[in-house]
C-alpha cells in the first residue's frame, strides 16, 4: 500500500515500564502495512519540523500501535498525548520483513521490540521470540509469550538468561534447527547476530534504526555502508527508510 500523511486520533496512551510508552492511533496508515514497516509521525511543535520513525508494533482495522521509548523533545511530547489528540501520521514506509514460512528466530533488544511483535505475531512458520532486556523492567514480553515461545535473557540477570540474546540462544540451543534469524535493535546486537548467522550458516533479515530526516527516499540523511554498489548512485550506500529498514544482513556493513 502507498504510503499516506493523515490525521490520525490518539486512542490510548500508556506507560508500560518507566519511559517506555505504547500508544494506539486511529488511523488507516497501519492497514494493509507489513510486518517491518515503520509509520512518520509529527509534532504538534512546528519548530521541529522532521517527524520521528517508529516500527508498527500491532495493527487493527483502523488503528495501530506504537511502543516508544522517551529518548528527546519529540517524543517526550508524543508521550504526553491523550485520548482524542490529533497527531499527523505518514506510512506506512520502507520494506517489511520478508514473507518466509522457515522455522525461525526472532531477536528483539530495546526500542527495536516493537516491530519484531509484529512479525511475530503473524509469522507463518514455527518461531521463537528472543528477547533482550537490561533489567526486569520488561515491555512487550507477555504480548511476545502469548504469540508464541518467548526465551528473556537480561544484562543484570534478573529474569530468564543471563546475559544478552546470544548467550540465550547458545544456552538453550535455540539456532539448531532454524532456518532463518529475523532482529531488531541496537547496532552491536544487530552487528554480533549477523556474525553468528554468518557462523551458523542461517540466513538472516535486519531491521536497521538509522536517524531520519524525510523518510521517503530523498534527502540520504539515513544512508548505511552497504556491500555492493548501488545502482543509481555508484557508491555504497543504501537508504535505510526507502531500500530498508529490513536488509538481508549481507547487503549492509554494520
Ligand atoms: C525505522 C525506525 C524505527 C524506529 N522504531 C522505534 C520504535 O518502535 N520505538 C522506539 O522507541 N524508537 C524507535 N525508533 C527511534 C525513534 O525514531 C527515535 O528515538 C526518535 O525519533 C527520537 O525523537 P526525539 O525527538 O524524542 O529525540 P531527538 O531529540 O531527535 O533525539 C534524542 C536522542 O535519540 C537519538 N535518536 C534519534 N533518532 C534515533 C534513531 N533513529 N535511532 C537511534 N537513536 C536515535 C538521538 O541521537 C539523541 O541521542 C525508530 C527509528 C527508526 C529509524
Ligand atoms: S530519511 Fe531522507 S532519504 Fe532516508
Amino acid at each position: 500500500m502507498p504510503a499516506r500523511r493523515e490525521l490520525g486520533t490518539v486512542i490510548s496512551v500508556d506507560e508500560l515500564t518507566p519511559g517506555m510508552f505504547s500508544m494506539w492511533i486511529g488511523t488507516g496508515c497501519g492497514d494493509s502495512s507489513l510486518p517491518g514497516q515503520f509509520v512518520a509521525l509529527y509534532s504538534h511543535d512546528r519548530s521541529r519540523i522532521l517527524p520521528r520513525p517508529f516500527g508498527i508494533c500491532d495493527t487493527e482495522p483502523g488503528k495501530l500501535r506504537l511502543v516508544f521509548r522517551v529518548a528527546g523533545a519529540g517524543t517526550e511530547e508524543f508521550s504526553r498525548y491523550r485520548p482524542g489528540e490529533p497527531v499527523e501520521i505518514l506510512g506506512p514506509l520502507g520494506n517489511g520483513f520478508p514473507a518466509l514460512s522457515d522455522r525461525a528466530l526472532l531477536i528483539g533488544g530495546g526500542s527495536g521490540l516493537p516491530p519484531v511483535y509484529n512479525l511475530m505475531k503473524h509469522y507463518a512458520g514455527e518461531k521463537t521470540a528472543v528477547l533482550g532486556y537490561r533489567d526486569s523492567a520488561m515491555f512487550l514480553r507477555e504480548d511476545f509469550a502469548a504469540a508464541g515461545r518467548t526465551v528473556v535473557a537480561t544484562e543484570d540477570g534478573s529474569f530468564g538468561v543471563r546475559g544478552n540474546v546470544l548467550d540465550a540462544i547458545r544456552s538453550e540451543n535455540l539456532a539448531d534447527g532454524a532456518g532463518v534469524i529475523f532482529a531488531c535493535g541496537p547496532t552491536p546486537m544487530l552487528r554480533a547476530v549477523k556474525a553468528f548467522a554468518r557462523e551458523q550458516g542461517i540466513p538472516c533479515y535486519l531491521s536497521l534504526e538509522e536517524r531520519m530526516a524525510c523518510g521517503i527516499g530523498a534527502c540520504l540523511a539515513c544512508v548505511t555502508k552497504s556491500t555492493e554498489k548501488d545502482a543509481h548512485s555508484n557508491v555504497n550506500n543504501k537508504r535505510v527508510c526507502k531500500d530498508g529498514p529490513v536488509f538481508e544482513a549481507g547487503e549492509v556493513e554494520l
